[in-house]
């Protein structure tokens, strides 16, 4: 089994997280790498933060801080929320570290020595006022087609053209707002990726049917585009230098080290303690497995730019082997605004609700094969049936009856009948579906799966009547009872990757470690495991529900309802 390399999207360090991030590529990386951990396989999941490029000196320069002390303050927020929401990063780093700008540098040299790097010169704007060249995007004016006066110099928003900042009609500054521009010629380095081209399209072939369609499907479109040879350097100050004469007074793009990230916070996370080795997961492609997290916006990147930097380098770099690409999460229709305080932001989110509910109804709605939205109706209705009456429902039925029956102890296995055979190959074939979903990182799939999992244990005691049994046949009364508390148990090493300060309080409930193992096991074994006399924990709810009362004070407080 080749170990497990996860990565999620390195986040701008400059906006703070909401939703949509969470489950475009934070979540579903860590609910992969618990779960490939509780399989037992040795796996590595790296995250960090993205802190190159302009908006990282426009963001320092708006809070008059030092760039460094900028990125500095808001890489510990990224981290602050994140722990808070038990992503179980092996190592969050950051993009500006040196052994980030170790390894990039070392692959740029790589590139440049074989011939994959050229020199051009461009068209940049410069504004004196600002002291600074503008990328495109800051740069904004009216359209030359629609007449749209906010036009961006990249692209109209309005009548969505592609632009240069030079057809702009009265183009200013979006920083000073002044209109003294002017074009200066820059020269800047390129990669060479038309020299990669049919190498790329040939590797990307292989990953048709493999990868989720719209992973393959926006490389393909990139691919049939034809590619261009891509800018790698800028004019800024913050960012690594370029190590080449002439370009000493210019950074690296943002692009071209934030993916190198990956492999540069894999180095930082082995220097933190001797003995680990980052070239036993970076050059090692035949043992390992690298799955990529990320938002459909980064695709083309993951699939073109990034493995063309690493292949060009002819080091044998470990290449991607499986990403997940994810659509959009948008808030009740609309879109996420931090400006508008429209959404749900990362810390909003943990000041309402246990994370749990937070990570369980993303997962379970993941915007995987289209976009989704978030609505507190469908939020509130999630937690209110799956978490309250379907799981939480039955573990505090099960735990009340025996400690009602039997005291708060495990009572003995009586005779095994047709309904207990019946629920064990029901659920060696449930627990079969739900692995391989996770596997293949379906996880609305999955989701569906462990909630039948759990709907499972309300038919067994709804078939079995437990209650009715306990008064004429206490042994069989001992088995369901049994079975069930066993079943609590098997209900959190299921919901383990999702929801595992959940799941480590069901396994307390029953006496069991915070060990998160999946069974082996068949269910006939698995469900016969804990020992009967093991005193159990009396159970305080571990879910409640969201009142009608509640539901509508948080529609107003998130202005739901305006879209
Ligand atoms: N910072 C980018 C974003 O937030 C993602 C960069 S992913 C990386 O969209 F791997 F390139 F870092
Ligand atoms: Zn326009």
């Amino acid at each position: 089994m080749k170990k497990q390399l996860i990565t999620s999207a390195l986040l701008y360090v400059n906006g703070l997280p909401h939703l949509g991030h969470l489950v475009g590529c934070l979540l579903p990386a860590d609910i992969c790498a618990r779960f490939q951990r509780q399989r037992g396989r040795e796996t590595l999941f790296i995250c960090g933060t993205d802190e190159h490029g302009t908006v990282s000196e426009v963001g320092a320069a708006q809070e008059k801080m030092p760039v460094a002390d900028y990125c500095k303050k808001y890489h510990d927020r990224h981290a602050d929320l994140y722990r808070r929401f038990n992503l179980s990063f092996d190592f969050f780093g950051r993009t500006s570290s040196d052994q980030n700008k170790e390894i990039t540098y070392r692959i740029f040299h790589k590139l440049d020595e074989n011939g994959l790097i050229e020199e051009k010169t461009t068209k940049q704007v410069y504004s004196p006022d600002d002291d600074r060249y503008l990328p495109d995007s800051y740069v904004i004016g009216t359209c030359p087609y629609c007449g749209y006066d906010r036009a961006k110099g990249d692209q109209c928003e309005n009548c969505t053209k592609v632009l240069d900042p030079t057809d702009l009609i009265h183009p200013r500054s979006v920083l000073s707002g002044s209109s003294n521009i002017e074009i200066r010629e820059t020269k800047h380095l390129f990669l060479n990726l038309p020299k990669m081209e049919s190498e790329l399209s040939n590797w990307i072939e292989t990953k048709k049917g493999v990868w989720p369609d719209i992973a393959y499907s926006i490389a393909k479109k990139w691919l049939k585009e034809g590619l261009r040879e891509r800018g790698i350097t800028r004019d800024l100050k913050w960012g690594f230098t370029v190590p080449k004469a002439g370009f000493e007074n210019k950074v690296f793009y943002v692009w071209f080290d934030a993916p190198i990230g990956y492999i540069g916070i894999t180095k930082e996370w082995a220097d933190a303690v001797p003995g680990r080795s980052w070239e036993e997961w970076w050059l090692n492609p035949d043992n390992v497995n690298h799955i990529e997290f990320m938002g459909k916006d980064n695709i083309p990147y993951h699939t073109i730019s990034f493995p063309a930097t690493l292949r060009g380098t002819r080091e044998g770099w470990t290449e991607v082997g499986f990403l997940k690409g994810m659509n959009y999460l948008n808030f009740a229709g609309g879109k996420f605004s931090k400006s508008a305080h429209r959404g749900i932001f990362l810390d909003d989110a943990l000041t309402e609700f246990p994370v749990d509910y937070w990570r369980y109804w993303l997962i379970a709605n993941a915007p995987e094969s289209d976009d989704a939205s978030f609505t507190f109706d469908h939020f509130a209705a999630t937690v209110n049936k799956d978490l309250n009456d379907v799981l939480g429902n039955f573990i505090n039925r099960v735990l009340k009856m025996t400690s009602n029956n039997f005291g708060t102890v495990i009572p003995p296995m009586g005779p095994v009948t047709d309904a207990e055979t019946d629920l064990y190959a029901a659920l060696d074939t449930l627990v079969a579906d739900y692995a391989r979903y996770m596997e293949n990182l379906e996880f609305r799939k999955a989701m569906a799966t462990l909630r039948e999992i759990w709907v499972s244990g309300n038919n067994y005691i709804a078939k079995t009547e437990p209650w009715k049994v306990v008064k004429t046949d206490k042994a069989y009364a001992g088995t369901i009872l049994n079975t069930a508390l066993n079943l609590i148990r098997l209900f959190a090493q299921m919901a383990a990757p999702v929801m595992p300060e959940t799941a480590e309080k069901m396994l307390a409930l029953v006496g069991e470690p915070a060990d998160f193992v999946w069974p082996t096991e068949k269910m006939a074994t698995y469900l016969t495991t804990l020992p009967a006399g093991r005193a159990f924990l009396p159970s305080d709810p571990l879910f409640s529900k969201i009142t009608p009362e509640r539901l509508e004070e948080l529609k107003v407080k998130y202005k739901e309802t305006e879209s």
